[in-house]
């Protein structure tokens, strides 16, 4: 996926205010927008399609929804902002970048902190869990409405198969911007490079960096596996996406219409966990085939055993997450690897 120019977003920033100083878009309806920064066919844009068919189903006459993908609003780091301010009123942001904004959030980014998929997903839907991180940015101006599934991520690099963390040393490797993503590479031994997701791409193919972190969509979606033709299962993180909005729109909806967006906000995660099981078997299928991507299975114990020691360094630094943290360890004996 190609970033906005930067050259254009004030522009169309002005734009965007204007609409909103104007407050609807039609009679008196009120807009609601919606942005996030992956490509139209993606899982989380198809999920917030059928969050807007089904608001405005619901609540046609009061609402008019507007979904804006590709970073047509900016980076994340921009989209949160202009969620807090309710510029906009919701956005879709990596839980990585969420951690400079609420230090409970760093507790998700953790490499190696869930044990399989399924330990993930029971704790990602247990309101015990999310509950206090979802709501520690109310200070801030917004707060979480429900996770998205982003799936497992792992390194891919331009022509360095990774096969165990020595193999990492001296690359330099995009990261999110968050201070556990740089500290999980400098443990790994690679150098950090924080960048936004949009400027990936254009990293990659000039070579400031020699590789990346993510899912497979990344591959295909953002078109990285043109560039890079190895990708390696650590499995190192899985985080999720957090769905935000600004919480005077929220607290200000009447109780009726609440519970409208409150179904909605289940709808959104539950049509992109459908569609995510889908959207990474084509994509593996894809990059294999099409982009010649070779797909790597290395031993994950290594790699895991560099990067553990983080989870008592946060729970030292941050003793009040403890019960959340053994509420996680909870799901994982449960549900096992
Ligand atoms: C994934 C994730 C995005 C995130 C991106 C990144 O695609 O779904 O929310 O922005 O990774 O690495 O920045």
């Amino acid at each position: 996926m190609k970033s906005f120019p930067k050259a254009v977003f004030p522009a169309l920033c002005a734009l965007l205010l204007t609409a909103v100083l104007s407050g609807c878009s039609g009679g008196d309806k009120r807009t609601v927008r919606i942005g996030h920064n992956q490509a139209a066919d993606h899982p989380t844009n198809l999920a917030l399609l059928a969050f807007e068919e089904y608001i405005e189903g619901a609540l046609g006459d009061k609402y008019d929804v507007e979904v804006y993908p590709s970073e047509l609003l900016g980076s994340q780091t921009d989209m949160v902002q202009l969620t807090q301010t309710g510029a906009i009123d919701f956005c879709v942001a990596s839980n990585s970048i969420l951690e400079t904004f609420s230090r409970n959030y760093t507790l998700f980014n953790l490499p190696y902190l869930f044990v399989s998929s399924e330990a993930y997903h029971q704790a990602m839907d247990d309101p015990d869990i999310t509950g206090p991180i979802f709501e520690s940015t109310r200070q801030a101006g917004f707060q979480a409405v429900t996770w998205i599934d982003a799936g497992t991520r792992n390194f891919y690099t331009v022509d360095t198969p990774i096969e165990s963390p020595a193999d990492l040393k001296g690359l330099k490797i995009r990261v999110q911007q968050s201070p556990t993503n740089v500290a999980m590479m400098s443990l790994l031994g690679g150098s950090a490079t924080p960048m936004g997701f949009g400027e990936v791409y254009t990293a990659l193919q000039s070579k400031v960096i020699d590789g990346a972190e993510n899912n497979e969509l990344a591959l295909t979606s953002n078109g990285h596996g043109d560039v890079c033709k190895f990708y390696s299962y650590d499995m190192h993180q899985m985080i999720p996406d957090i769905l935000i909005g600004n919480c005077d729109f929220l607290d200000n909806l009447s109780p009726e219409d609440r519970g409208v967006f409150e179904e909605g906000f289940r709808l959104v995660n539950s049509v992109e966990r459908e569609e995510w099981g889908k959207a990474v078997e084509a994509a593996k299928e894809r990059a294999a085939n099409q982009q010649g991507v070779t797909f790597l299975y290395p031993e994950v114990q290594p790699f895991q055993d560099i990067c553990t020691p983080m989870h008592q360094d946060l729970i030292a630094a941050n003793p009040d997450l403890t019960p959340i943290y053994e509420g996680i360890q909870q799901w994982n004996a449960a549900c096992g690897s």
